[in-house]
């Protein structure tokens, strides 16, 4: 075989050698890849054995840590910037056949706080109803990349509260709150209530958070709201706004800030607001158009 040349070198011949048989020609790119990339990594940094312990265990531990309610192998992948440079590639591929088109809202990571099956809402209602945190008025249009208004989009809106806490992560039984889902109208609008979310920082108990600590890094996301934006023949787009003056823009831990995303809030006084709600005390607005591609051209 390749006795006669130093391991050091043979070792990835020798192992991509065993991919010949391999039937699925994408899987054994993506392997043949991984492999070479692996041993390069594996040499420029001269991996010492305890090292390499070190890896194992640290990857034991994040599975180890992983349950229904947390994924910490997701939250790793978030915090090397993995999740978000895979969103990016995606949007890019699915809107690959309209490039020349305005280009769709820009997609980022879905994180680990979405829950399917948030009520339906209709337009103008609030979803925060007694959660801690300022009043935001949302409003906007949902149009193609031409600029056509969509009706019947539906917005899957989500966020944690006022102080940055998600109602998945508060003990106790399970209880929807700051989620819903919204239908534009025949204009393409949507409008709704909701808080000014806060910045947080991700999960920081587990692996990836010492892994965070002992890089130097800081935990937080900037304040944002979620939403995953879809109408039928139209791509799908799973989206944040990010509150233009929040702290954290700059230093996001997951690498999910695009600046098309961040969004100005402005504050008004209490009075009676711009769909008829009479606000007694102030309150912020946030004013943002969703474009979304066609899913088949
Ligand atoms: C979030 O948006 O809430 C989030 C995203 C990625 C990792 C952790 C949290
Ligand atoms: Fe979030």
């Amino acid at each position: 075989m390749t006795q006669n040349k130093p391991a050091i070198h043979s070792l990835t011949d020798e192992v991509l050698a065993t991919l010949e048989g391999c039937k699925d020609d994408r899987f054994k790119f993506v392997m043949s890849e991984l492999v070479q990339h692996l041993h390069e990594f594996v040499r420029k940094v001269d991996l010492k054995p305890e090292e390499w312990m070190a890896a194992i265990q640290f990857l034991t531990a994040s599975g180890q840590t992983c349950s229904e309610k947390r994924q910490e192998f997701i939250l790793l992948s978030d915090t090397l910037g993995v999740s978000m440079l895979v969103v990016a590639l995606a949007q890019a591929r699915a809107s690959a056949a309209e490039r020349a088109a305005t280009p769709a809202t820009e997609a980022t990571v879905q994180g680990p706080y979405y829950w399917e099956g948030a009520p339906e809402r209709k337009l103008g209602e609030d979803i925060a109803v007694g959660v801690p945190g300022e009043p935001a008025f949302y409003a906007g249009r949902v149009t193609d990349t031409e600029g056509r208004p969509i009706a019947n989009a539906v917005l899957d809106v989500w966020s944690g509260d006022g102080e940055g806490v998600y109602d998945m992560q508060i003990e106790g039984p399970a209880e929807m709150r700051a989620r819903g889902r919204f239908r534009t109208d025949a204009e393409g609008r949507y409008w709704f209530w909701s808080i000014r979310p806060s910045y947080y920082p991700i999960p920081m108990d587990g692996p990836v958070g010492g892994m965070i600590e002992r890089m130097g890094r800081d935990p937080n996301r900037p304040g944002h709201i979620h939403m995953i934006v879809s109408a039928d023949s139209h791509v799908p787009v799973t989206t944040h706004l990010f509150v233009a003056d929040s702290p954290y823009l700059q230093t996001d831990v997951v690498f999910g800030v695009r600046d098309s995303l961040i969004v100005p809030f402005e504050k008004r006084a209490a009075g009676t607001a711009d769909d008829g709600r009479s606000m007694p005390r102030p309150y912020w607005t946030a004013h943002y158009d969703f474009r979304l591609a066609p899913s088949n051209g």
